[in-house]
């Protein structure tokens, strides 16, 4: 881990642990469907999810280095949502290289996705706490918000309410779930667990807004993914929607969103109509608004390495460039 925003000495080392934990944990006696299923996670990726984890933990009793395998957990987890993601937006590029379903095909991917979801189960069940519930309520909203945003696709009169409840499904239930499970699994008081939830609910709002505005105005060099791949498969996400609201973009915007095949230079002519729009500051805006909000669910905790790494976390999200 080399993440300038973990200034938690523990946590960073603890994490220098994580990856040999998944790989020897996701081995499935086929050397072909083990590297394909470890092929993302040998990609690297900024491991926020098991970050959270421990940090909040660090907020209960003490912080154990056992909280290593429910965090390894999350980022399979995590792992596990992006293969079958990437087969629903028919994904070729991820982490700066070709994604499993580009190389594997749709089926494997999927499979390998949810071999990777048992997995990540397997290392919860292993703590012997009793998890199911927040556990299940969490991947069970993970579903719901990506098969609602499938529901939208295409749909130029969606609200942006609607985006803003699936993105708080999809997204910011992961980010929630590592949040309550660190402080959970650590004893910590439930005005902790709540204050940790709030805090990684928040930020996983901020985090998927920033992601969405990278999307239509990021370097895919950078990003290691394809940008405009929202529009191209009809996800409109809230700058888009806000650019759909106003009368002055609505039908040029739509007329090019609903081509039969969009060219690049159509979709970057929809992109400069929702930049001309001002709609991306709004979206900026609103990741910030969401930032503040997880810093100050925080606020109370003690000032302490792990507070300050949360702290900086809410800075990178909305500063960061992939
Ligand atoms: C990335 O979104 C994907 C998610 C935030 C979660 C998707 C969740 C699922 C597919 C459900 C998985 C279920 C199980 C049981 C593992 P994005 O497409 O906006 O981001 P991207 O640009 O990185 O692709
Ligand atoms: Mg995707």
């Amino acid at each position: 881990m080399n993440e300038e925003w973990l200034v938690c000495k523990t946590t960073g080392a603890y994490l220098e642990g994580l990856d040999e934990i998944i790989v020897t944990r996701v081995q499935s006696g086929t050397p072909g469907v083990t590297s394909m299923v470890q092929m993302l996670i040998r990609k690297g990726g900024k491991r926020i999810r098991p970050a959270l984890l421990l940090l909040s933990g660090s907020f209960g009793r003490s912080l154990s280095k056992d909280l290593l395998f429910p965090a390894a957990a999350m980022e399979m987890l995590h792992v596990a949502s992006l293969y079958h993601d990437d087969v629903m937006d028919q994904a070729t590029r991820r982490r700066q290289g070709p994604t499993v379903n580009n190389l594997y095909g749709n089926a494997s991917a999927i499979h390998a996705g949810s071999f990777l979801f048992a997995r990540a189960m397997e290392l919860l069940a292993d703590t012997g706490a009793n998890l199911s519930q927040v556990v299940s309520h969490a991947v069970s909203n993970l579903c719901l918000g990506q098969l609602r945003e499938s529901e939208y696709r295409y749909d130029v009169t969606a609200s942006t309410d609607h985006y803003l409840a699936v993105i708080r499904q999809k997204t910011a239930s992961l980010f929630e779930l590592p949040c309550t499970l660190g402080a959970m699994l650590a004893e910590a008081g439930p005005d902790i667990v709540q204050a940790m939830a709030h805090f990684g609910k928040n930020l996983g709002m901020a985090f998927q807004l920033v992601d969405d505005l990278l999307d239509l105005t990021g370097d895919g060099t950078i990003m290691g993914k394809q940008p405009g791949a929202d529009l191209r498969e009809g996800v409109y996400t809230h700058a888009a929607l806000l650019a759909l609201q106003q009368p002055a973009s609505r039908e040029d915007l739509v007329g090019l969103l609903l081509l039969d095949v969009i060219t690049d230079a159509e979709l970057d002519r929809a992109i400069g109509i929702i930049k001309d729009s001002g709609a991306l500051g709004e979206t900026s805006m609103l990741a910030e608004h969401y930032v503040r909000d997880a810093i100050a669910a925080i606020e109370p905790l003690p000032q302490t390495p792990a507070k300050q790494s949360l702290l900086n976390l809410a800075s990178y999200v909305t500063e960061r460039r992939k």
